[in-house]
């Protein structure tokens, strides 16, 4: 496994345990995904349902309960994530893949869903595509450029690198959606703020959601700087896209 994907995996095996006591934004997320799905493709009644990166299972547990007859495929790359969303969904009809979404070779499912997962995959595009081929609804969440600008103004402020993924702008992904000639879909974006009482508040929060990793190697001794300068509330925003595709 390439260096970087291991460091998400080993930062969300880590988190699996403090995961719920911090996610209430990637909660709501899996709940407006949903019923955007209820409400623009009411159609939309699915045998099968995989969900990509499903993490502590905030979307099977909406769907299990929306689609009692249905078989569900959960993945993650985190061992842990999965053994933690096996403990809270004890049902035969749900089936656990362990591996990397964008390496794995799934079957054809009538709906595949991804809350908040993909922006952690290498090539966002390829891997769209591939589950848009893959299912005859596709309904994913991502983020979006702007997600956690304060946090990067802090360190580019210090001179320091920021240490964020970059996300895709919504506009090149609404473009990159339409090339693909769903023949019907819907794209939406929506933010999500959350505050902190010191810059030492925000990286347990980051820690404890398993999003910690960075490209940039920040190094014990800036962070000690972050915290030491940054004693004040600190706001974070999240920029969500949501999107489905059916074929
Ligand atoms: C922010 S969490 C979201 C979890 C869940 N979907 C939710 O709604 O709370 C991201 C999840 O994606 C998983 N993940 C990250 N990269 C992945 C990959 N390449 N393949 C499969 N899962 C991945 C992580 O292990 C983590 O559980």
């Amino acid at each position: 496994m390439e260096l970087a994907k291991a460091y998400i995996q080993r930062n969300f095996n880590r988190a699996s345990p403090s995961y719920d006591a911090v996610a209430s934004i990637q909660k709501k997320c899996a709940t407006h995904l949903v019923g955007c799905l209820k409400n623009h493709f009411p159609t939309c009644h699915p045998d099968t349902i995989l969900d990509l990166g499903t993490g502590t299972g905030y979307i099977p547990e909406i769907l299990l309960y929306a689609f009692p007859e249905t078989k569900f495929t959960l993945n993650d790359l985190s061992s842990t994530m999965l053994d933690t969303v096996k403990k809270k969904l004890p049902s035969k009809k749900v089936t656990y893949i362990l591996g990397d979404m964008e390496l794995q070779d799934f079957d054809f499912h009538d709906l595949i869903t991804s809350n908040l997962a993909l922006q952690w995959v290498d090539d966002l595009y390829k891997t769209i595509r591939k589950f848009y081929e893959k299912s005859r609804f596709f309904a994913f969440s991502s983020l979006l450029d702007g997600t956690f600008s304060e946090w990067s103004k802090i360190f580019t402020d210090s001179s320091l690198p920021p240490p964020i993924h970059r996300y895709p702008s919504r506009r090149a992904l609404a473009d990159y959606i339409g090339s693909l000639q769903p023949s019907k879909y819907f794209c939406d974006a929506s933010t999500f703020d959350v505050v902190f009482s010191s810059a030492v508040d925000c990286m347990r929060y980051l820690k404890a959601l398993g999003a910690n990793y960075s490209h940039q190697h920040i190094t014990i001794s800036d962070l000690k700087k972050i915290i030491n300068i940054y004693r004040d509330k600190i706001k974070l925003t999240y920029q969500v896209f949501f999107c489905i595709l059916s074929r």
